[in-house]
Parts: structure tokens; C-alpha cells; sequence
């Protein structure tokens, strides 16, 4: 018998065990996903089971616009009181008043800046005092301003990137985390994105803080679900808001790419269901194929996509 043969049945074994936990995973995925979003048309109470499961207040940063601020409606539609915190003031105070009015529930705002690390927490602590938090939300994120090489991205642009995704996600978790242990229930979701699932080329320090999110949050998960916390990873494709204002190929919403509402009205169904979700049905297929290909090509095709999105932005940009 040839060496090459003698290699041949093991190796082929080895792939097939390797592709059937691979589509069993995927399958799981499917499965939890279809059970997420089917079952509040057959169940109404599911739509006030959050409140129920986890409290009545939630805190949400990064909740003036965007992604946060359409989860926070989704959480209030459902009766559950909110904590808006993002930096500015007036946009809290009229987040707050639209969210009060619209879902009859209660809410407070906390001003502050994760640019600036743990005095960011301290504040967010500071000003809740003893009002205990039953679902956090780690939305807050920040991005290049468009797909740039490392070294055109300011020193400081990337200091924030890094404290916002990174710092602010790790010690808002450290600050909460243990109550919700004491009390033995409570959720967590950390906002990731669907660039961690490769590196990504010019948005290689972004894609880089996902793909920490990722670790972090199913390791913290290993560490405290025992405690009935639930924690989730959270990890969207392109979702139309402002942080593509580079694009305008990023913004015509639609199948594949979901306005802020249309996203967290899914993305809050998954919540205490799936430990892991795009959040998103299309964003679930994307995520589905994307994973089926090897990491060097997810790497290829995003280096390109970049490469496009960014040739489209110097050239508008010239225009003007
Ligand atoms: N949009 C997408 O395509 C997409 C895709 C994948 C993942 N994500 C992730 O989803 C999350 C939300 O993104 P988004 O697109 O909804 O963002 P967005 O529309 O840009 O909204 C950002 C929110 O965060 C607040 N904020 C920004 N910087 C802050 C800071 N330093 N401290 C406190 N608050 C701050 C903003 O309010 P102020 O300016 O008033 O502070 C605003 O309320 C992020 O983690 C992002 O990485 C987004």
C-alpha cells in the first residue's frame, strides 16, 4: 500500500466528522433562529416574557440613534423601563421624552463619553446609584470614518475605537455583572458585528475589537450563565444607520440591509432564546454562507469590498 493511501481513509474521515459539526452547528443556528422569530405570533405573552424573565429596567449606551435607540424602543414597547446613556444631552432628553410618551414606561438619562474609559462606567454608576439594571446592553460602538490603511486613521480615532469597543464593553460587564450574580438572574448583550468573522482589511482595528467581543462575551458566558445570567453576542451585517454615512451603498435599506427598527424589531426576539445571533434573518443567511468559505477568502472578498467602498468615498468626497 501506498503512504498516500495509507493517509487517505483517516483524512477523509476526519472531513466528514468536520463538515457534520459544521452544519450541525449551522443547522442549531437555523433552528434557534426560526423558534426566535416564529414564536411571538404564536405565543402573544412572548412579547412581555423579557419583562417578566429578566426586570423592569434596562440600560442601553449608544441609545440616542441608531441601533440603540431602536433596541430601546423594542425593550420599552414591551414595558420595560430604560436608561438611555450616549454623550449628548439634548438628544438624550429628546430620546427619552419620544420613548416615555410613545411606550408609557419610565426613563432615565446618563450622559457620558466611553471615549474615556472607566470614568465613562464610574459616571454611568454614579448617576444610576442603587437602581439595579436587569438587562445591559453593550450597543455603544464606534468605526473609521471610512475604509482607511492603518496609518491614515488619527492616533486618536483609534485610541477611541479601541477604549469604545474594547474598554467600554469589558468594564460596563465588570460593573454589573454582580448584582445581576447576587440577584441570579439578569442579561447581557454585547453588540459585535459580522466583520469578526475574518480580519478585515482598512477596517482592520475595528474588525480587530469585534473579534474580541466575540471572545469575550462567549468565555464571560462559560464563566457566569450558571448564575441564570444570560449573556448574548449579538453580531449584525450592514444595518442603515449613521455610522455608513461614508456609503451611500450602505444606506439604500432594504433585503439585505435593514433600517435600525427593522433590525432591533428582530434582534430583541432573539434576546433569552440564542446565545449567539446576527440577529437578523438575512443577516443569519449571510453569516450561514460566509462561514462555509475559508477565512483567507472571507479575507479576500472583504479587503475588496473595502477597497470599492472607500474608492467610492475619495471620489464623492473629490466632487464636493
Ligand atoms: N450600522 C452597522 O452597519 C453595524 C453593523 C455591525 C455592527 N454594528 C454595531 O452596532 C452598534 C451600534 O451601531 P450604530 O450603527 O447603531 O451606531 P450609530 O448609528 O452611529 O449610533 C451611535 C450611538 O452611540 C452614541 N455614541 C457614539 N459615540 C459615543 C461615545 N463615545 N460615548 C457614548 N455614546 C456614544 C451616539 O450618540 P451621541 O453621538 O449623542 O453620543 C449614538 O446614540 C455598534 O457597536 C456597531 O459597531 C453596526
Amino acid at each position: 500500500m501506498m503512504m498516500s493511501e495509507y493517509y487517505t481513509l483517516p483524512l477523509a474521515v476526519i472531513g466528514l466528522i468536520v463538515i457534520i459539526l459544521f452544519l450541525l452547528d449551522s443547522i442549531w443556528n437555523i433552528l434557534q433562529t426560526c423558534r426566535a422569530l416564529l414564536s411571538p405570533l404564536f405565543l402573544p405573552a412572548e412579547e412581555t416574557s423579557l419583562l417578566k424573565k429578566y426586570g423592569p429596567w434596562a440600560l442601553i449606551t449608544g441609545s440616542t440613534d441608531g441601533i440603540g435607540k431602536a433596541y430601546a424602543c423594542e425593550l420599552a414597547k414591551r414595558g420595560i423601563n430604560v436608561v438611555l446613556v450616549s454623550r449628548n444631552e439634548e438628544r438624550l432628553k429628546k430620546t427619552a421624552e419620544e420613548i416615555e410618551t410613545k411606550y408609557m414606561v419610565k426613563t432615565k438619562t446618563i450622559a457620558a463619553d466611553f471615549s474615556l474609559g472607566q470614568k465613562a462606567v464610574d459616571t454611568v454608576k454614579e448617576k444610576l446609584g442603587v437602581l439595579p439594571i436587569n438587562i445591559l446592553v453593550n450597543n455603544v460602538g464606534k468605526q473609521y470614518e471610512y475604509p482607511m490603511y492603518l496609518s491614515e486613521v488619527p492616533e486618536q480615532d483609534l485610541l477611541d475605537i479601541i477604549s469604545i469597543n474594547v474598554g467600554a464593553v469589558t468594564m460596563m460587564c465588570r460593573a454589573f455583572i454582580e448584582d445581576m450574580k447576587k440577584r441570579g438572574s439578569g442579561a447581557i448583550v454585547n453588540v459585535s458585528s459580522g466583520s469578526e468573522l475574518q480580519p478585515l482589511p482598512l477596517m482592520t482595528v475595528y474588525a480587530a475589537t469585534k473579534a474580541y467581543i466575540k471572545s469575550f462575551t462567549a468565555a464571560l458566558r462559560f464563566e457566569y450563565s450558571r448564575y441564570g445570567i444570560t449573556i448574548q453576542h449579538l453580531a449584525p451585517f450592514f444595518v442603515d444607520t449613521k455610522m455608513n454615512a461614508f456609503s451611500k451603498k450602505l444606506q439604500r435599506n432594504g433585503f439585505l440591509i435593514p433600517d435600525a427598527e427593522e433590525y432591533a424589531k428582530y434582534a430583541v426576539m432573539t434576546l433569552g432564546k440564542m446565545d449567539e445571533s446576527s440577529g437578523y434573518w438575512t443577516h443569519g443567511i449571510q453569516t450561514f454562507f460566509t462561514k462555509f468559505s475559508p477565512v483567507w477568502l472571507r479575507t479576500y472578498v472583504g479587503a475588496h469590498i473595502n477597497l470599492n467602498l472607500r474608492k467610492d468615498y475619495l471620489l464623492n468626497r473629490n466632487k464636493q
